[in-house]
């Protein structure tokens, strides 16, 4: 990645006279986020109906021991009254989802916000009769189908805590999220389907019961109406049930900090952590990024292709657009479905104007060639987005010359499933950009740029070290599920009075921003966030392995891949056939999304005297990088690395 010399883009002259935020009113607005923050908050805090104004806006302290965040604390409202009831004197016959089915042979659906609100009342009203209050935890196992938002929203009428699991995860790793959240209610459908394939979610779900409390009980979709076994008195038919449902009910008035919702999402060490999300400052803030970032206006189409088990789907495919009474698009399928074409068809078919997709997506749609995409008529798309790990500026370019035709600006936006909504991206009307830089921050973000040894402060430009953010936004998460201890532990102990974001960063001579990648040992693939620590304990999980360790590579489409260091246990003998064993193995325990990708039997690894595994030097070796290995002397055991590099998977 070159930075300083690196080509950019200003924004069209269209663009900067018709855009929500141009460079002079982001640059005025950018400082009155720094100079009165209160102030600010509390005139943005107007993108919602409050049920009680709040006093306070603002609450935080990031010292260790004492962390809390609080926006807005004494107010209250309620998140599906926001995103569908206020909705309705307007805009009832204005459609609020549009839902593109996995095969294009199926007809797509478009859902009011008046449909909206009675399915989201009868699902609600569904929950209610089977125990589900305020406070208690639901967890959503569902395909991308118009049930999974209408499951987000009436949870968040009821005051429930939902909890998504992406459809893609196996099973065990289900069985945990129920375990963790301690759930009362899974919802799921009989069956996934995606990319011409059906997975048997119901089946799934029955066999992450059986790890659960007998008290679990399971809602049914019906998507496919394909064979399911049906447990009486546990499992419930959503189709059935609904038809009778009344289609009111009463939203619960929630505190601003109230939970609407908890996602499981990985880190350096350990299992998945609960990522809490709060009501109140979480809302404002995804409505806020979602109408500035893609600069969305009235009567628009935005699609963005993520997952509603991943937060970009929380927050910038149900709650920021359908808070700002959006048309947002929902897509049941992948890109490569029936063919490479798919994407683009469907931004003709629906005339999309804002087009948020992941780097992964796109350099594997690159690879196919450009005439899948200009068969396409594209000229409805304004704003082109990306998310999810850095963009290599061949991608970048990719993007802008074919898929937007040099014409529409491309918003790489920087953030994480822990701070609820973009915190760093150019703004369409407002900031040059340049392939690859996240460029700005997001009104309120105060980045900053850390030595990584001496944490002190880089403020001159270039600079380059770990990225922290120096004060809260509204969207930024509260706590780690049931563990407020590792909360503090993970973001406010490395560098104290700030809040770590575990990415590297650059600030270049123009003091624009550059994400370099995580500095801890999460990986990043297909835009799938994963800690290696995971990896490693479904690896040693299996009978025939001692020991693991797990590092990523680069990948040419998938940006990182999962490169295994396995060292068998006594008597066992590497084979292909072991190899495979392995690989499913750690589908089933966590995933597909997991599998390894290289597995390299390791008759040792290389560790210091204490027995610490020096992950530098696998990392090197996977990245084929070894002449680079650096300090050696504090191995064990130095023999180990020259077998490690002799039979390198990656070469
Ligand atoms: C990475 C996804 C570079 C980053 C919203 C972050 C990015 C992690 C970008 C969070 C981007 C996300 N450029 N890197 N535009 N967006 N990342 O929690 O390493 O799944 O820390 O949230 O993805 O992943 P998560």
């Amino acid at each position: 990645m070159s930075d300083d010399a690196a080509k950019t883009y200003p924004p069209s002259a269209e663009m900067a006279a018709n855009a929500h935020v141009n460079a002079e009113r982001y640059a005025q607005m950018y400082q009155a986020s720094m100079d009165d923050p209160d102030g600010f908050w509390r005139e943005q805090a107007a993108r919602v109906d409050w049920i009680k104004p709040f006093s306070q806006v603002k609450d935080v302290d990031f010292t260790l021991g004492n962390v809390h965040i609080n926006w807005y604390a004494d107010g209250s409202l309620n998140v599906s009254a926001n995103c569908v009831d206020r909705h309705l004197e307007t805009r009832a016959d204005q459609t609020a989802i549009i839902w593109e089915p996995d095969s294009p042979d199926e007809d797509a659906k478009h859902i009011s916000y008046r449909e909206l609100h009675s399915q989201t009342c009868k699902m609600a009203n569904i929950l209610r009769d089977m125990g589900v209050g305020k406070g208690d935890r639901v967890i959503i196992y569902m395909p991308m189908i118009p049930e999974a938002a209408y499951a987000m929203l009436a949870c968040a009428r009821i005051g429930a805590i939902h909890s998504i699991v992406f459809a893609g995860f196996s099973p065990d790793a289900l069985a945990a999220r129920v375990n963790g959240s301690e759930a009362k209610v899974v919802i799921t459908a009989d069956y996934a389907p995606r990319g011409g394939r059906a997975t048997p979610l119901k089946t799934n779900a029955d066999q992450a019961l059986l790890h659960c409390s007998d008290s679990v009980k399971l809602l049914v979709v019906k998507r496919t109406g394909g064979q399911t076994t049906w447990v009486d008195g546990r499992d419930f038919d959503y189709n059935a049930l609904a038809a009778d449902a009344a289609d009111t009910c009463e939203p619960e008035e929630m505190n601003a900090e109230d939970p609407l919702f908890i996602l499981y999402t990985s880190g350096s060490t350990g299992q998945p952590k609960g990522v809490v999300h709060s009501t109140g400052g979480y809302l404002v803030y995804a409505a806020m990024t979602h109408e500035i970032t893609f600069d969305y206006h009235e009567g628009d189409i935005y699609w963005c292709t993520a997952d509603v088990g991943w937060v970009t789907g929380h927050s910038y495919i149900v709650y920021g657009p359908l808070a700002n009474g959006a048309t947002t698009l929902m897509f049941e399928g992948v890109p490569t479905y029936p063919d490479a074409s798919r994407f683009w068809q469907v931004c003709e078919k629906h005339k999309v104007n804002q087009f948020y997709t992941a780097p992964t997506a796109i350099r594997a749609l690159m690879g196919q060639g450009n005439d899948f995409v200009t068969k396409c008529d594209l000229s409805s798309i304004k704003v082109l987005g990306t998310v999810g790990e850095p963009i290599n500026p061949e991608a970048w370019n990719w993007y802008n010359d074919v898929v937007g035709g040099g014409r529409c600006p491309i918003v790489d936006t920087w953030w994480q499933t822990e701070t609820g909504g973009h915190l760093m991206t150019p703004l369409p009307g407002a900031h040059d950009m340049k392939p690859g830089a996240a460029m700005k921050p997001f009104f309120g973000i105060k980045p900053v740029v850390l030595e990584p040894t001496t944490a002190e402060e880089l403020t001159a430009n270039p600079a380059e070290g770990v990225l922290c953010i120096a004060d809260s936004w509204p969207g930024q998460m509260r706590t780690v599920w049931g563990d407020h201890e590792r909360f503090e532990k993970t973001y406010f102990a490395d560098y104290p009075g700030y809040y770590f974001t575990g990415d590297g960063c650059k600030r270049d001579a123009d003091g624009d921003y550059w994400i370099t990648g995580r500095v801890d040992d999460v990986i990043n693939v297909s835009g799938h966030r994963m800690g290696t620590a995971e990896v490693e304990s479904a690896l040693v999980a299996h009978a025939k392995v001692a020991e693991a360790a797990v590092v990523g590579y680069p990948h040419e489409i998938k940006g990182q891949g999962i490169y295994c260091y396995v060292t068998l246990m006594g008597g066992e003998e590497p084979s292909e056939e072991l190899r495979l064993e392995l690989r499913n193995w750690v589908r089933t325990e966590i995933g597909p999304i997991a599998s390894p990708d290289l597995i390299q039997w390791a008759p040792g690894l290389p560790k210091t005297r204490s027995g610490k595994i020096m992950r530098r030097i696998l990392r090197k070796i996977a990245e084929n990088d070894y002449g680079a290995l650096g300090d050696t002397s504090t191995l064990a055991d130095p023999s180990v690395v020259d077998d490690l590099i002799e039979n390198r998977m990656n070469r």
